[in-house]
């Protein structure tokens, strides 16, 4: 099908059902940000119009899930859902050992557990995510990002910004023995949703097992991850995207993920691994934490819906349309000059907040202060990913400020038309003429610990 760059070819779907939204008025936001201590998390999500706040739990499931809900075995030891999800799971990664968790974090609260992190420990991604960099960081351990450097120049087209710097990598491990995993996050969300090459996956694990340190991937995006590397590595641009993702973690031993995403469903997770001894130490403390290994924390439909959601994300043609409706509002908004990252990643567009609104310092918060004015003028959440999510201060008292400050649109799964793009894309249009009159804001709560979740803010009057 002939597709030019500010085309939208149809999904490959149609809609069976529907969920009423509403637009509010400027005056009504206004009060209800008020209210939420200027936190966008605090908004009630029938206040917003279009909810780019994440991808994650927010996909909607198909006819072929919905339906796969009512077979749940609702057995509390093996049931027969959990033996779905494992032949999926298994047929995907390779992996020898499937444990289904509630989500993401406590799979890798899970890990961190089984790998004994502690004080003296530390860990190795390209880029962490916040969940799991807390996990690290919450029983005393270090958490390394090592990605490639031009993932901080938001002007730079790399086709695989997410790759992690393997020669920082052989550098930080001949410095330091107490590296006891590496995490590769695909797609690397933090750093706007940029895959990571097959070619880098492979060096990384050839360094692993030289030190022998286990090698994991944080996969919530790993069918993403797959159809980017089918686009822009030659040498794999045969294989479907399941042979793809049949090689990415072939490479590894082992995998945490937040199926939330590339799951399609709106709860669940899972780790898969080899190694027996750290599946039998997740297996015997999660009993405490999450329930029975053969449930993890998930209902028996939630089981069979990820399972059959793990199997559609991996269509061709579900790919294609994903990774044209990223590049559709990507490439209207670059066309328009808006600051961007640059290239458009795999699960949202992310705005270049420092030149978006370059007379706000990062003291005040330029992206949450845009995240506020996206929504104050136009009903449309969005997440930062920067000074408020990142920033931290040093023993002397001194705040160190994140190299990007993103403010991030994360498009949910199957959900908005290409009318709700143009929706968001005319706001952000409209919004940069008046960016002048956008102001930062005063944090008058700090939560410490992934503050963006609960800080509290006021504008501030000039
Ligand atoms: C790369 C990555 N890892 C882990 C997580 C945590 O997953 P969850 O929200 O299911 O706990 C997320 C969530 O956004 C993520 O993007």
């Amino acid at each position: 099908m002939p597709h030019a760059n500010d085309t939208l070819p149809p999904p490959p779907f149609k809609i069976k059902m529907i969920e009423p939204i509403q637009l509010t008025t400027v005056a009504e936001r206004k009060e209800y940000l008020k209210v939420a201590g200027y936190n966008i998390f605090n908004i009630p999500a029938e206040k917003v119009y279009i909810d780019l706040l994440t991808d994650s739990g927010t996909s909607a499931m198909s006819d072929y899930q919905w339906s796969g809900l009512m077979l749940g075995d609702e057995s509390y030891a093996q049931c027969r859902n959990f033996f779905n999800l494992e032949t999926v799971v298994k047929d995907i990664t390779g992996f020898k050992f499937v444990i289904p968790t509630h989500q993401g974090r406590s799979a890798e609260n899970l890990v961190c557990y089984a790998l004994n992190l502690d004080k003296t420990k530390s860990a190795v991604s390209n880029q962490f995510f916040d969940t799991t960099r807390a996990n690290i960081e919450s029983v005393g351990a270090k958490a390394h990002d090592l990605v490639i450097p031009e993932a901080y120049n938001t002007l730079i087209h790399h086709d695989f910004k997410g790759n992690m710097d393997t020669e920082a990598l052989e550098k930080l491990l001949t410095q330091k023995s107490n590296i006891v995993v590496i995490i590769v996050t695909v797609t690397n969300n933090t750093g706007g949703g940029q895959p990571v090459s097959l070619k880098n996956i492979v060096t990384v694990s050839k360094i692993a097992k030289k030190y022998d340190i286990p090698f994991f991937l944080d996969a919530a995006r790993f069918a993403e991850n797959a159809y980017f590397i089918k686009l822009r590595e030659k040498e794999y641009s045969d294989l479907t995207p399941k042979e793809i993702a049949q090689k990415m973690f072939s490479y590894t031993d082992g995998c945490m993920m937040s199926a939330k995403k590339d799951g399609l469903v709106n709860i669940g997770g899972f780790i898969a691994l080899n190694n027996e001894k750290t599946y039998t130490r997740i297996k015997e403390r999660m009993v405490i934490t999450e329930g029975f290994p053969t449930y993890g924390g998930l209902a028996g439909r939630d089981l069979e819906a990820l399972a059959r959601g793990l199997t559609e994300v991996l269509s061709e043609d579900y790919l294609k349309y994903r990774y044209q409706q990223l590049q559709y509002l990507g490439n209207k908004l670059e066309k328009a000059n808006i600051p961007i990252l640059l290239p458009v990643g795999g699960h949202s567009i992310n705005l270049d907040a420092l030149r978006f609104l370059p007379h706000i310092p990062q003291s005040l918060f330029p992206g949450w202060a845009l995240t506020i004015a996206l929504y104050e003028n136009y009903g449309i959440r969005s997440v930062e990913l920067g000074s408020v999510m990142f920033a931290y201060q040093k023993e002397d008292n001194t705040w160190v400020y994140p190299e990007l400050e993103l403010v991030r649109l994360a498009i949910p799964r199957r959900v908005y038309s290409r009318e709700h793009l143009d929706y968001v894309c005319h706001s952000i249009i409209e919004l940069y003429k008046l960016k002048e009159q956008i102001k930062g804001l005063k944090m008058t709560h700090d939560p410490g610990l992934l503050r963006h979740f609960n800080a509290i803010f006021e504008p501030i009057a000039k």
